[in-house]
Formats: C-alpha cells, structure tokens, sequence
C-alpha cells in the first residue's frame, strides 16, 4: 500500500514537471496583456489546478473581475498566470509550499487598495486573492477578522455592541494592507495607529508552515508584523482589540480658497494637541484644485469619540468661514458607509513627505503644489489633491508605552504627512505625471531640509514607488527587521519569489 501511494506520487510529480516543460515559454494571451508562461508558473497553476477546483486562468469568465476590476487604481491592473482565492489557512499554506518547491513568483491581494503596480498583483506569475476569508467574530474586548474583509464590515459587526476598532477612515479600504503597513484612524491621537491596535496573527511562513504570532509567542516577528508589511508571511486572520464608543460625533465641513490658509493652520494645530487626557479625534482633511476652473476648495471630514456636539476638537476648523459644514452624531458604521472608494477609480500616482507642523512652510507647498498643477493642466481627466495626515505625539506614545513598540519607531513628536495624490486617464501620460509628481515633492521637501522643519518618514500607505519607507525608520529598526527576516523567511519566499510592494531589502 505504501509503495503504491509512493509510487502514485511520484507519478504525480513527474507529471507536473512533464506538463511545466511543456507549458513553459508558451505564449498566453489575457483580456490585459500577454505573457510567455514561466516554468515556475507552469508548475505552480499546473498543481494548484490539479488540487483546487475553481483556478482561474486567462480563459476564465471571471480572470477580468479579479485581475484588474478589483483594484482601485487602473495602473495595477495586471496579467497574472493563474489565480487562486483560497479559503482556508491550510489552502494558503499549501499554496506556498507549491510556490516555493515550485520557484513561482506570486502577489498576494487584500482590499487591493496599494496603488503600487505589482504590489498586489502580477504579471505571468500566481495571484493569491484572499476575498473569501471573511470570517469575524466579536469577543469581548476584541475582535477577529479575516484579511477578505474591509473596514466598514468591522464597523457593521461592532456596532449592535457599541465597540469600535482602529481601521481605515473610509469604507472600503482592505483590512490586511492597511493593519499590516501602519493604520491611520480617525481615533490615533489616543489609541495608537492600527497596527498597535493588533493582538494576534494567524500567519502563513513562506514554507508553509502555520504559526500564531502575540506577545507572548514569537514576540519578534509580533514586533515585526506592526509596519513590517508583506515581508514575513501571509496573515489569515487578525484579532484587533476594540474599545467602548458607540457613538461619534462627525463633521463635514467645505472651504472656498480663501479658507485654504486657515485650514491648513487649524491642520498644524490638531497636529500639535497634546493633551493629558486626550479626546479620541481625526480627520481626513484634503485640499482640491481644479485646473480648468482654477478653483480649489478644502474639505474636512473629522471624527471624535463621543456626543458632544458640535466636536469641540474641530473648533478651529469651525471658526473659518465655511461653504459647507455638516455635524451629526452617528455611529461609525452610519459614518463610514458613505465613504466609498470605487474600484479602478483613475490611474493615480502617490509622492509623499514628512514634516514639522508648520503653518507658513505648509502654506508655501500648497501654494507651490497649485502652481505645478497649472503646468500639467492639460493632461487628459487630471484629479489632483494635497492631502494631510496628522502623526500627533499621543499617536507615537502609544507604542513607546505599550511594551511592543512598532517599526517605526516614531518619537512622541507632532509632523504633517503631506501628499500629492495624483488621478489621470491615459497611460501615455503615466511616466510625464510620476516625473512631475516626484521633482515636486523631492524639491519642496529640500527645502524643508534645509530649514531644519523635514522627517525621513514615509508612510506606505501615502507613498510612491518611487519612495523607500525603510530609509525613513530608525537603522536600529531595519537592523531587527533583517534580522527577524532571515529566521522566519530563510528561504527569503517574501523578497524573491512575492517581490513585489515595499520591500526590506536583503
Ligand atoms: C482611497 C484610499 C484611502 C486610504 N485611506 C487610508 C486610511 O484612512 N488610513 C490608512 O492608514 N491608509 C489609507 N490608505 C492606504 C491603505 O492603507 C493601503 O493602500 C493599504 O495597503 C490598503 O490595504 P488593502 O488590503 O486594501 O491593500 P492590498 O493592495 O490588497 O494590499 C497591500 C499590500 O499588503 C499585502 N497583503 C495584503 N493582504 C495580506 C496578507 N493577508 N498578508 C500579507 N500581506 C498582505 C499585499 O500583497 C500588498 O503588498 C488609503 C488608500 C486609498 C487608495
Ligand atoms: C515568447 O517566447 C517566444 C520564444 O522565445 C518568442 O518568440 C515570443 O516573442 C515570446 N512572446 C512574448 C509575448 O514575449
Ligand atoms: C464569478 O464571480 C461571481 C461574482 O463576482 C461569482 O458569483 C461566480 O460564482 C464566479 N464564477 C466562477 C466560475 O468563479
Ligand atoms: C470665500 O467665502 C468667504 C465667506 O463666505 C467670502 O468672504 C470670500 O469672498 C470667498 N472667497 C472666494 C475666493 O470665493
Ligand atoms: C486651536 O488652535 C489654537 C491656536 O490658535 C491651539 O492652541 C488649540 O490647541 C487648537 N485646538 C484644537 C482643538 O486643535
Ligand atoms: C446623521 O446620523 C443619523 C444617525 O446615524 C443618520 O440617520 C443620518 O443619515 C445622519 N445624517 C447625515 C446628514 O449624515
Ligand atoms: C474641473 O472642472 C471641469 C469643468 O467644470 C470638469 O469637467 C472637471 O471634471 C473638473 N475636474 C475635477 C477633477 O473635478
Ligand atoms: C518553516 O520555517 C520556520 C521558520 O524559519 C521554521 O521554524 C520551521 O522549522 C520550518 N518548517 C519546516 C517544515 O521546514
């Protein structure tokens, strides 16, 4: 019996290599591109289709729906082999064993929000899309979620019990990405960024193995996993700790031009609030301009724990005179479903830098931004935007204080994270805009060198691909980070074979 389950085996495997021989190098024609087959994807679609039924190859009625109409930008739209959607941690696990033995590049798909083309999508290699790992349960003081979920299904399942956990700001971002690169919430300045918030990971090693990663167990990669991205493994679920706010109290508000000053000053001051007993607040907060119109307008969208209305936290923003300003009181659910992000929106380019909340400098690159704006005014469907986050000091307390820390390693120290988030319609103009965009951000940040008010922190979530967020965390911190790579992924799985995205470099 043994001898025939042996030999069957190996019949199996030298079948495998027989069909990879004969498929590598064939030409594959996709709705997106076409490819020449590899033999590492050969062999890796030839034994996943053997094994998993609903493989989806170029051929497939649904490839188009899971290769390109699941991403958010246009430009990540790729040609992927073949593409598997597991829905268990085993299948995961037995996925990677055959990437691995196999030498199959791969990408791995959360909420598909990653404007980085390659980052969570590839072409001739696997695509892993985890859209079928929608399990949550709620517990008491926590909650445990599948990485196929987006923040506002963590919402819905928190609110019949009042709780809230620190996710995305808008709907439809994915869990995974955004808990794994960092987390900027509405509530930070008091709770930490998401990744903070995280207590546990189900994680798949690049060998397949299947471990669980806390405090307690394996406390290096749980350090690690809080910005360390897709450099360790594959998470299969997360448990995030929630807190008591069953309700919020929100605030739209619109500004004309003239505004735009004010707000931006009102932004460097929600930066620099450092209370000793902090109100949970935070916004989106974004400025538009319209090149053909030459309008530009400002928007808040602002968030805090609580009742109380209209938010005292948004008190500055408040005072400027306004276009629109909207206040509710609401839960987050109720918030957040308005706030979608459609799907292949426009092709967009991110350039993103860091500075020292200061008003006259950040006035100076708004102004800056709208004059290089007019420059590109004739690019076909432009969207320009000049967004700012806010990294308070009670946001970098949190890990400073909590016993685990996170890769960052940020000081408790107030900075602006500014970014120009860039739309566009055609890929003729892709390198124009990404040329455009980076000599921007690269020349104001200079300046901002040279007066003594710029931080080397890059944030994944705004940044470019141009940009290298390792570069801007602590050299201790990068250190530890190789250091926990070359024990966990030894094979380096998550650098050679799935390269693409933000990757500590070897
Ligand atoms: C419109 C918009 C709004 C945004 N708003 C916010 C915001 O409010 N706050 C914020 O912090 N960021 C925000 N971001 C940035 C966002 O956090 C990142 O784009 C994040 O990567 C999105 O997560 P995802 O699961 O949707 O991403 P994906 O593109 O699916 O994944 C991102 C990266 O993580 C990897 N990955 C995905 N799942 C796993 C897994 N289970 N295990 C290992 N690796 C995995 C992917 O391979 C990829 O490299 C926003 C982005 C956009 C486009
Ligand atoms: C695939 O490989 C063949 C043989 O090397 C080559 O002739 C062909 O042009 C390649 N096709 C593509 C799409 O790269
Ligand atoms: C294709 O996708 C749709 C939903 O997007 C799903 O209902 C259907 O079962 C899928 N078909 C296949 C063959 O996977
Ligand atoms: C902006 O609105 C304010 C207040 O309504 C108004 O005084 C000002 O003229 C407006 N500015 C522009 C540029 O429209
Ligand atoms: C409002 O701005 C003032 C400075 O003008 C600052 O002292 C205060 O902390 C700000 N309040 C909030 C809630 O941001
Ligand atoms: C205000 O909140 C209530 C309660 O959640 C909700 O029904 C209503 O739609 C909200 N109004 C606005 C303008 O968002
Ligand atoms: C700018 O205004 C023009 C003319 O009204 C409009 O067609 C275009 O969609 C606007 N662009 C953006 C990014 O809103
Ligand atoms: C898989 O990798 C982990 C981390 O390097 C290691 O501890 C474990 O022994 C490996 N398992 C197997 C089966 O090789």
């Amino acid at each position: 019996m043994k001898c025939s389950v042996a030999f069957s085996l190996f019949a199996l495997a030298s079948a495998e290599i027989a069909v990879a021989t004969i498929l590598t190098g064939t030409s594959v024609t996709t709705s997106l591109s076409s490819f020449n087959l590899t033999k590492g994807a050969a062999c890796a679609c030839g034994r996943l289709s053997r094994t998993y039924d609903g493989i989806i190859s170029p051929n497939s009625a649904n490839y188009t729906v899971q290769a390109a109409d699941a991403y958010w930008d246009v430009r990540a739209d790729l040609s992927p082999a073949c593409i598997f959607l597991p829905s268990t941690a085993d299948e995961v696990s037995k996925a990677l064993e055959i990437f691995q033995s196999c030498d199959a590049h791969f990408a791995v798909r959360g909420g598909g929000h990653m404007n980085y083309p390659g980052s969570n999508n590839i072409d001739g290699g696997v695509l892993l899309a985890l859209e079928k790992f929608k399990d949550i349960k709620v517990k008491k003081g926590s909650v445990e979620v599948g990485p196929g979920l987006v923040w506002y299904d963590i919402y819905k399942a928190l609110e019949p019990y009042g709780r809230a956990a620190i996710g995305g700001r808008l709907k439809t971002i994915g869990v995974p990405g955004l808990s794994l690169i960092g987390g900027f919430h509405y509530f930070n300045n008091k709770y930490g960024y998401a990744m903070d918030n995280v207590v546990g990971y189900d994680i798949v090693l690049g060998n397949g193995t299947q471990i669980t990663v806390n405090k307690k167990s394996h406390p290096d990669l749980f350090w690690a996993l809080k910005g360390g991205a897709n450099n360790y493994g594959i998470v299969t679920k997360f448990t995030l700790k929630t807190y008591d706010i069953p309700k919020v109290s929100t605030t739209i508000q619109v500004f004309n031009e003239s505004g735009i000053p004010d707000f931006l000053a009102a932004v460097c001051n929600a930066a620099k609030l450092d209370e000793k007993d902090p109100i949970a607040a935070g916004m989106v907060a974004t400025v538009q301009y319209n090149a053909t119109t030459k309008v530009a307008t400002a928007s808040l969208l602002g968030v805090q724990e609580g009742i109380s209305q209209p938010p005292s936290q948004f008190a500055n923003f408040s005072a400027i005179p306004s276009i629109t300003q909207i206040n509710n009181v609401t839960t987050m659910r109720q918030w957040a479903s308005s706030l979608d992000t459609p799907k292949q929106m426009f092709r967009v380019m991110f350039s993103h830098k860091t500075m020292k909340p200061d008003h006259d400098a950040l006035v100076s690159i708004y102004k800056a931004w709208k004059e290089a704006v007019d420059q590109i005014a004739d690019v076909e469907g432009l969207y320009p935007t000049f967004v700012t986050n806010v990294a308070s000091a009670g946001a970098a307390r949190v890990a400073l204080t909590n016993g685990v820390g996170n890769v960052w390693g940020l000081e408790a120290e107030p900075y602006i994270l500014w970014q120009f988030s860039t739309g566009w319609a055609l890929a003729q103009d892709d390198l124009r805009i990404e040329a455009w965009s980076r000599q921007l951000a690269e020349r104001l940040h200079a300046i901002n060198v040279e007066k003594g008010i710029a931080s080397p922190f890059i944030y994944m979530g705004d940044a470019g691909e141009w940009q290298d967020p390792f570069a801007g965390f602590p050299a201790e911190n990068v250190a530890r980070m190789r250091t926990i790579k070359s024990s966990y992924d030894p094979l380096g799985v998550f650098s050679r074979l799935n390269w693409g995205g933000f990757k500590l470099s070897l």
